[in-house]
């Protein structure tokens, strides 16, 4: 029994859209960090006395797209190892309970990993950045630690990430705040496809997220803060633009969503350095210094309540246990 962990991670310049969705190659690059708070442990063997795959999240049995997604890695492994072996696999992950952060990215990065080695693969990180693509694309950035490019490539081997800054020794952290939603969640994958589809908004955000590719990848070995941070800001309100002019037209913003980047603009007016990036969700990270996390908690708590906020630092790739 193998065990792996892996940490989620945020994009700073996002992916949304994909060319190809049979492998899950991206219209664009993208770039995030790692983050240090959620992440997911995975234990996988593979033995001769199962009869099918046996495969559990948080003590449930995994089923739908998940499990579907799962086997697709799963499958990926077998071949490359060539066995015929089922595999029992156990997930936990390790988010607050009802953050709403649960994040595909760590757990198919510690599925790649845990499967890889149980079939006795020895694979490199670029090797399991492509087999963690196949389970979900944020997954492939989630295999190394602090600051991650993902290439789009144009064809499997050509997609993968890797690590632009792994050990990231400078003034930088993010606050999540999570918005309480009753609205019915528009998934990541259901979400981008429409937009491929249907926006015609969605030409103009990939060529601006590619745009800003070198620009954020000196901004990071810069370890400019407000140069990131702006970036970032601007890529997630484009992403955000794309499903705006979907049809039909949809939003992940909930009203505290616009208070919370409202509340973040205004600071930045009287000097902080703070920056908001948003995810296919209610969800507000916000990007900032760890000098101002206090007054930023205070301000943001007005909003939200303290209990919706925790603070994140750049986290590590994934590892074994
Ligand atoms: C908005 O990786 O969850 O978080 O490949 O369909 O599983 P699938 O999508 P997923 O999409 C993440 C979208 C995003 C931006 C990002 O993380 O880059």
């Amino acid at each position: 029994m193998i065990t792996a962990r892996a940490h989620t991670n945020i994009a700073l310049l996002k992916y949304w859209g994909k060319k190809d969705s049979e492998l899950i190659l991206p219209y664009n690059d993208s770039i995030s960090l790692t983050l240090d708070q959620f992440y997911t442990d995975t234990s996988v063997e593979f033995s001769q006395h199962l009869k099918k795959d046996e495969i559990s999240v948080d003590e449930k049995p995994l089923t739908g797209s998940g499990l579907t997604r799962a086997k697709r890695v799963l499958d990926l492994v077998r071949g490359q190892a060539q066995i015929h072996t089922a595999a029992r696999v156990y997930s936990t992950n390790h988010v607050p309970t009802s953050a709403g952060l649960a994040s595909s990215a760590s757990a198919f990065a510690a599925l790649a990993a845990a499967s890889a080695k149980a079939a006795g693969l020895t694979l490199d990180k670029r090797a399991l950045s492509i087999l963690a693509r196949h389970g979900s694309g944020s997954a492939s950035r989630s295999i190394f630690g602090g600051f991650v490019h993902w290439h789009a490539g144009t064809d499997n081997q050509s997609s993968y990430a890797e690590s632009i800054q792994s050990k990231v020794d400078w003034d930088i952290n993010l606050i999540t705040v999570l918005i309480n939603t009753n609205e019915k969640k528009v998934s990541s994958t259901n979400g981008m496809q429409s937009v491929v589809k249907t926006s015609p908004f969605f030409p103009a955000w990939v060529k601006a997220a590619q745009a800003d590719v070198a620009p954020m990848t000196e901004a990071i070995l810069n370890k400019n803060l407000a140069k990131l941070g702006t970036l970032a800001e601007e890529n997630a309100m484009r992403m955000h633009a794309t499903t705006f002019g979907a049809d039909p037209s949809f939003t992940y913003f909930q009203p505290q969503t616009l208070a919370i980047l409202n509340t973040v603009r205004n600071l930045r007016e009287q000097g902080v350095k703070c920056y908001s990036t948003v995810d296919a969700g209610p969800n507000v990270k916000v990007i900032c210094a760890k000098a101002d996390n206090e007054l930023l908690l205070t301000q943001l708590a007005k909003i939200v309540g303290h209990d919706a906020l925790s603070i994140c630092n750049p986290g590590p790739g994934v590892t074994y246990l």
